[in-house]
């Protein structure tokens, strides 16, 4: 939320209240992708860069794919015109989220291999470049763990040099996160995205 909201909801709470108790109500009969994605076109007509930066990945945290967020902008061409659908697009390049990369545009998801799993070292976190994504991987005994480097505040892509022992910091906000667990630990709210694995033929596999 912005500094003017957060502002307002102090300054004027019986003003500001209401109109966050009708956002919330407004969308309770649509499914939590199509409410994200409507939010994403809201912000893009008003031009709002933190918000799209922010609905943008809610909405790809519940399972649109590129491909639909851009059928959406484009769908709203009456109401955005091309220059507002520019500026989006400008804004999602500049993420450069791996989704939206025209080779990874129609890519359906499958197992991917990460490393072989002797070359991981047992309590301590690895950092692996995979097939065009990033990976933190901790592995602890028998279990283990295989995390997206990208954050799950605006998809900022945490570099290695955010780890402090278990604890990933990402730069951009200051988020942190147990890797542990995955669990946000300090100033967010939500964990680290983690993606399903398995251990085949000696080879660790992750699957997105
Ligand atoms: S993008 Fe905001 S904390 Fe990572």
């Amino acid at each position: 939320m912005s500094d003017a909201l957060t502002y307002l909801i102090k300054a004027r709470p019986d003003a500001i209240k209401p109109y966050f108790t009708f956002l919330k109500q407004a969308g309770t009969h649509l499914d939590p992708k199509t409410r994200n994605l409507i939010s994403v076109i809201t912000k893009v007509h008003a031009q709002t860069e933190k918000g799209l930066r922010q609905y943008l990945t809610r909405a790809l945290r519940e399972g649109a794919s590129a491909h639909e967020i851009l059928d959406a902008l484009l769908m709203a061409f009456p109401a955005l015109g091309l220059a507002k659908i520019v500026w989006a697009v400008d804004i999602i390049l500049d993420m450069d989220i791996p989704e939206f990369r025209p080779e990874m545009l129609d890519v359906k998801p499958e197992w991917h291999d990460v490393a072989a799993l002797e070359e991981i070292p047992a309590d301590e976190v690895s950092y692996r470049d995979c097939e065009g994504r990033s990976l933190f991987v901790y592995r602890q005994d028998d279990s283990l763990k295989v995390y997206d480097s990208r954050c799950p505040h605006q998809v900022t892509n945490i570099p290695h040099l955010a780890l402090e022992g278990t604890r990933l910091t990402c730069p951009k906000h200051q988020w942190s996160f147990d890797i542990v667990s995955g669990e946000c630990i300090d100033k967010g709210d939500r964990p680290l995205n983690e993606f399903q694995h398995r251990v085949e033929n000696g080879r660790l596999l992750a699957y997105w």
